[in-house]
């Protein structure tokens, strides 16, 4: 946990951000797996973390803007609590460690809303996305809750809706990482990279998908963590979530690790690693693969502050356009191919996302809501609509970046099919290549005032840095 002051300070700033009303912000539960009490691990909801730091189950707290009153809901622990669960540090205590003082039993919290909604205080909330807490918030509101965010809830309205200026106001502030935050990502990005080295010194000719994913976990789990998302291992990279491990591997596979962990204070790492299986790439890979860390390279080359991340993702499609021209598969102008979305057929996803107490920090926001300026909209066209980062880049931003070029059976043909793009792909070429499969190089960096740098140690990617490994 920070200090009790670093949390007193954010909720401060939110105060001061909105106008007034009164922000709501329900902790997540347990889950259930197969019945109910048998459950996932638990993992706190990003936002009631971020400014209250306690990792428990069973909270609930308010900031009352209108009358600067900060009250978490919960409730004592039981004799039976810490029959099972063992003895805690009371609810009291808890919340002294994160500067909060006045604390009052979860059963009233429904009364306390009521009250502020008599009172017509706007309630703001942030979008939820478990069904438990939706189910809680539309008790609490009395009403229906939808998950897309507009104005503020007021008694009356038909539907209570997240607040948008609260999800701006928020995202504002997380998007910029403090000194402690970025210390917290570089040791989540330092464990990832740990993991990714372990994956490339043991796989081989012979294993499983599942031998790499079980070996990359267990750095993980080793140091008492967590994944940051479920990971993905696979000679199948151009499924790009493929989370089976079924497949055995074979010398002249590629496997595609993209895997992180999740720090104790569950700041996120994610990286991505393409590596042969046998001693070493096919020409053939090794032809793509040039192309792929080229783009990388130059992508994490450009990153400053005042370039949007837009920019940067159309470049990119334009070097993999390049890249592809010279090895037949693409013709014509490869910023042309870029900007008019060809490219999308050989990278359908964006080049990167922010992130910090999520993978993809705030999705649950909506990830226009983040990662594009105030009011914008995405480009709904096939490829641009999965940029999650579109937004000119500012210091303190935290994010990915991750090329990939795959080669999508299915994609193929139905582009094929339609004539799609005809200026930009060579077909004919393209058909010796649907079995190549997929790759990817991801790692993370902060905009710095000047520039940008990797958040945690560089990851092995290059050619040479791979080999050196598989020694
Ligand atoms: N690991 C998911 C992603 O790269 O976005
Ligand atoms: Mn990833
Ligand atoms: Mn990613």
């Amino acid at each position: 946990m920070f200090p009790p002051q670093i949390y007193a300070e954010r909720r401060q700033r939110l105060q001061q951000t909105l106008g007034g009303g009164l922000v709501l912000m329900l902790g997540n539960g347990i889950a259930s797996y197969n019945y109910p009490d048998n459950n996932y691990p638990f993992r706190q909801d990003s936002t009631f973390l971020y400014f209250f730091g306690l990792d428990y189950e069973g909270l609930a707290a308010i900031i009352d803007i209108d009358n600067d009153q900060t009250i978490v809901f919960g409730d004592e622990l039981t004799l039976d609590d810490i029959i099972w669960s063992g003895v805690q540090p009371t609810l009291v205590e808890r919340c002294a460690a994160v500067g909060v003082s006045e604390t009052r039993p979860l059963a009233t919290l429904s009364r306390h809303i009521e009250l502020a909604l008599e009172k017509r205080q706007p309630i703001h909330f942030v979008p939820p996305y478990r069904g438990h807490t939706i189910l809680w918030l539309e008790q609490l509101l009395g009403t229906k809750v939808s998950t897309t965010p507009g104005d503020a809830f007021l008694k009356g309205m038909p539907v209570a809706t997240p607040s948008l200026e609260l999800c701006y106001n928020i995202a504002d502030m997380r998007n910029h990482k403090s000194p402690e935050e970025l210390e917290q990502l570089a040791e989540a990005v330092d464990i990832t990279v740990t993991m990714h080295e372990t994956a490339i010194r043991l796989v081989q000719p012979g294993m499983h998908e599942k031998d790499i994913a079980a070996a990359v976990g267990e750095v993980c789990q080793r140091l008492g963590y967590f994944f940051s998302f479920p990971t993905i291992c696979t000679n199948h990279g151009e499924t790009l979530h493929n989370h089976g491990y079924i497949h055995s591997l074979r010398e002249g596979d590629m496997l595609l690790l993209d895997a992180g962990a999740e720090n104790a204070m569950h700041y996120a790492g994610d990286c991505t690693t393409t590596m042969p299986v046998g001693r070493e790439f096919t020409d053939r890979q090794k032809a793509v693969y040039r192309v792929l860390i080229d783009t990388y390279e130059k992508a994490a080359a450009q990153l400053r502050p005042g370039i949007t991340y837009r920019e940067c993702h159309v470049a990119a499609w334009a070097n993999i356009a390049a890249g592809l021209k010279e090895l037949g598969i693409m013709k014509g102008d490869p910023m042309e191919a870029a900007e008019a979305g060809a490219v999308a057929m050989f990278m359908p996803h964006g080049l990167g996302h922010m992130m910090g107490l999520d993978v993809h920090d705030m999705e649950n926001y909506g990830e226009v809501h983040v990662g594009y300026p105030r009011g914008a909209h995405k480009d709904p066209r096939f490829g641009f609509a999965s940029l999650r980062l579109g937004r000119m880049l500012e210091p303190g931003f935290v994010f990915t970046v991750e090329p990939g070029i795959y080669f999508i059976p299915d994609l193929i043909d139905q582009w094929k099919a339609a004539g799609r793009f005809a200026d930009f792909i060579c077909y004919d070429e393209l058909q010796h290549w649907r079995d190549f499969g997929g790759m990817r190089n991801e790692e993370d960096y902060l905009i710095t005032s000047d520039g940008a740098r990797r958040v945690g140690r560089k990851k092995p990617y290059t050619l040479d840095e791979l080999a050196a490994l598989r020694r």
